[in-house]
């Protein structure tokens, strides 16, 4: 085992996009191929479980994201790729956890209290689970299972982060060094792909564009994307310009040159858009025919989770042996 271990969690829900595949799972991707460390990647099932209980679109975009970490280039053999609903003993270190974990500490915690504050103030539990309301020690659970010491994440997360980091020391101060300390990392990337309309990609705002689309409607979705009124040879910014910012993360260093230059010189947003479209179909197209392939192919993509699993599993049960040994449960003899 490396001394350095990078584990992330992508929750299971909605439809991978473009802004999913620039924050987080290229980074990871291209990580994971540094040498030097163990790379974890897991479906947060039992995450998406908090906030989606319909049956077919959870299995959906398990199915999605899934095929879509590995159509994007993944190594699955030389990195952890499991489905966290697979890993009995992180439930187990979640209850252990629960015992350490401060009722204040998770009445502080961002999503549970946002969830709060909607409610009206006469029944401020209303639509409230238990699930939601824990949902950080299963976090820190998924996190301290593995010893990670790296964890990749949204800005969104880094309370989440904090928590694990408390949970942990106090598990930690009155067992002994059972526990790695994790840190967070943000990824410069993560949160600077815009969607169609100039705010952040995401779905809750639907202005998204899919990552694996056919190529007809990715170039609807980029004729879609905001510009200003200014007319074909008028010079156009390339600052604030929505279509540059995604451009610029798709292409090389000349490619970006060349195109301010190009703005500059007063090219037209639609021809503009179309070399958009261009790059974002050469970079796309050939993952997309894995993609596609993978998508129809549920079976081996449970191989693949079930071999992940089983090696992620030779971890995780011992090291929650010795977790239950500091605690002194478990076997008497
Ligand atoms: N909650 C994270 C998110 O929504 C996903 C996640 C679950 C995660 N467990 C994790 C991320 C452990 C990092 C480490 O993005």
């Amino acid at each position: 085992m490396n001394n350095k271990n990078i584990l992330t969690g992508i929750t299971t829900t909605g439809t991978p996009h473009l802004g999913n595949y620039v924050g987080a799972i290229r980074p990871a991707i291209a990580s994971s191929k540094e040498q030097g460390h163990d790379s974890f990647f897991f479906l947060a099932d039992y995450h998406a479980l908090i906030k989606s209980k319909d049956r077919d679109s959870m299995r959906q975009s398990c199915l999605e994201i899934a095929a879509t970490w590995i159509a994007s280039g993944l190594n699955v053999d030389q990195t952890y790729f499991y489905r966290q609903s697979d890993i009995p003993e992180i439930l187990e270190l979640n209850w252990i956890l629960a015992n350490f974990t401060a009722k204040g500490l998770m009445n502080r915690a961002h999503a549970y209290k946002a969830a709060v504050d909607e409610n009206d103030k006469t029944d401020p539990d209303k639509g409230i689970t238990m699930g939601l309301f824990s949902y950080p020690i299963l976090m820190a659970a998924d996190i301290l299972m593995f010893n990670a010491t790296h964890v990749p994440v949204g800005q969104d997360q880094i309370q989440h982060i904090e928590m694990t980091r408390d949970i942990a020391q106090r598990f930690n101060h009155h067992y002994g060094e059972i526990f790695v300390i994790p840190e967070g990392v943000i990824d410069k990337d993560s949160s600077v792909l815009p969607g169609l309309d100039g705010r952040k990609m995401s779905k809750s705002y639907g202005n998204l564009i899919p990552l694996f689309c056919d190529t007809k409607t990715l170039r609807k979705y980029v004729m879609k994307i905001k510009t200003n009124s200014l007319e074909p040879g008028e010079p156009k910014s390339t600052d604030d310009c929505l279509l540059f910012d995604i451009y610029r993360s798709f292409a090389s260093e000349s490619q970006v040159i060349s195109m301010k230059k190009e703005l500059e010189n007063g090219m037209s947003w639609g021809d503009a858009k179309n070399e958009l479209y261009e790059l974002l179909d050469g970079h796309l197209s050939e993952p997309r025919l894995k993609y596609d392939d993978l998508i129809s192919n549920p079976l081996y993509l449970d191989q693949v989770l079930d071999e992940g699993a089983e090696r992620a599993r030779g971890i995780a049960s011992s090291n929650l042996a010795g977790i239950k040994d500091a605690t002194g449960l478990g076997k008497l003899s």
